[in-house]
């Protein structure tokens, strides 16, 4: 094993997770963090920072660092994000992120900047889609011999959380400051309400099970921000449940699912006795149908501080042992379908 001094750019809910599972819960670290970034020093933490580990609010005090092997991004965005990613890659530094928004806008920039470096340095995302489920590692490795028809899946904790309490007749304004408050969602909520937080982890899953890269903008996407309580009452009679659903999946063409792709978000009668519609608080499930395999679902905690820190502390393991993150497959041929194949229910 090789010890990787690393830093996280953020210093919140997931970065002082990451810096609390490799300090204090792991007795013999693969890896260590060497400096934290943050943008403001005066914030209290709710986190304890060594003497062994600085605290800086300079971004130039982490990336030209060159004793640091590993840069873990944790600060969201894709603005500052973006720059700091591509120069860490850049510089040769392995990257770990657990930023959807980031791979989904600016994934070929990304892989240029991995393409162009020296010493090929990996980059890794488990933690940027469904939180601890570790659904990108599944997709790359275990379906290499299969033919995936569907990836369908409840892909963001914060709504998954609020429906569920929302069901019960909670008000729409308290659930969503709980799950705030909670650590689940965006820095701009809108992102989790509205469905963007979805279209970009679908869009990764996407490029993931077909090798196509979906543009978000070509992702007709519908949030939870109109669902009201005679939704849910409509939705009880029936025996179902709603559900935020990210959906990408094979159309049928001539015989069976052969034709386009057709990606989508929006909310969905899920029947209650579907493996998604047992799914409580603020967790994740995909499920993903294949030639090979048929149905498999995976489900887990998809938000929140140890859950997600604890993908991105394996992302940083693997790297240490000397592992390259999961490669995005080379675009496909496969067609983007321009019709938006939706039904009320999954
Ligand atoms: P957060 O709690 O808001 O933390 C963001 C951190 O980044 C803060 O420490 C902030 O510093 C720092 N930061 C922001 N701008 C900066 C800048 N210009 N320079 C230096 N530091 C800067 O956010 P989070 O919930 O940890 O989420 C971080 C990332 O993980 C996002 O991409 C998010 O989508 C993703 N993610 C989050 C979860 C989750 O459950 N929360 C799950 C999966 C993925 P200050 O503390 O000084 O403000
Ligand atoms: N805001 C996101 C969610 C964080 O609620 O799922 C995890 O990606």
């Amino acid at each position: 094993f090789t010890l990787a001094p690393s830093a996280t750019i953020g210093g919140g809910t997931v970065g002082g997770g990451v810096y609390e599972l490799l300090t204090r819960r792991i007795s013999s670290p693969l890896a260590c963090i060497k400096k934290i970034c943050v943008r403001d020093l005066q914030k209290t933490r709710d986190f304890t920072v060594d003497p062994t580990c600085t605290l800086t609010d300079s971004l130039d005090d982490v990336l030209n660092d060159e004793t640091l092997n590993c840069i873990v991004e944790v600060m969201g965005g894709t603005g500052i994000a973006k720059d700091v990613v591509l120069r860490a890659l850049s510089s040769g530094k392995h990257v770990v992120t657990a930023n959807k928004a980031l791979i989904a806008e600016h994934l070929g920039e990304i892989q240029k900047a991995i393409g162009e470096a020296e010493g090929s340095p990996s980059f890794a995302y488990e933690a940027a889609v469904c939180g601890a489920i570790p659904i990108i590692n599944t997709l790359q490795s275990c379906y290499s011999g299969d033919n995936i028809t569907s990836v369908m899946g409840i892909c963001n904790g914060t709504t998954n959380f609020m429906l569920c309490k929302m069901e019960d007749g909670a008000d729409y304004g308290e659930v969503l400051k709980e799950a705030q408050d909670l650590g689940f969602a965006e820095a701009d909520p809108t992102a989790d309400v509205e469905g963007h937080d979805v279209r970009a982890k679908i869009s990764i899953l996407a490029k993931l099970a077909y090798g196509v890269t979906v543009p978000i903008t070509s992702i007709p996407t519908t949030g939870i921000s109109s669902i009201t309580s005679v939704d849910f009452e409509y939705a009880k009679s029936m025996n179902c449940t709603i559900k935020l659903i990210g959906t990408a999946a094979r159309t049928s063409e001539h015989g069976e699912h052969d034709g386009p792709l057709t990606v989508y978000v929006a909310p969905k009668m899920v029947p209650t006795s579907h493996v998604m519609g047992g799914v409580g608080g603020a967790g994740n499930a995909v499920a993903v149908t294949s030639a090979n395999m048929g149905l498999a679902a995976y489900t887990g905690p998809g938000a929140g501080r140890y859950p997600t820190a604890n993908s991105i502390v394996a992302d940083v393991m693997r790297i240490a042992n000397g592992n390259q993150g999961p490669a995005f497959p080379k675009t496909a041929s496969l067609k983007l379908s321009t019709d938006y194949e939706s039904s009320f229910y999954i």
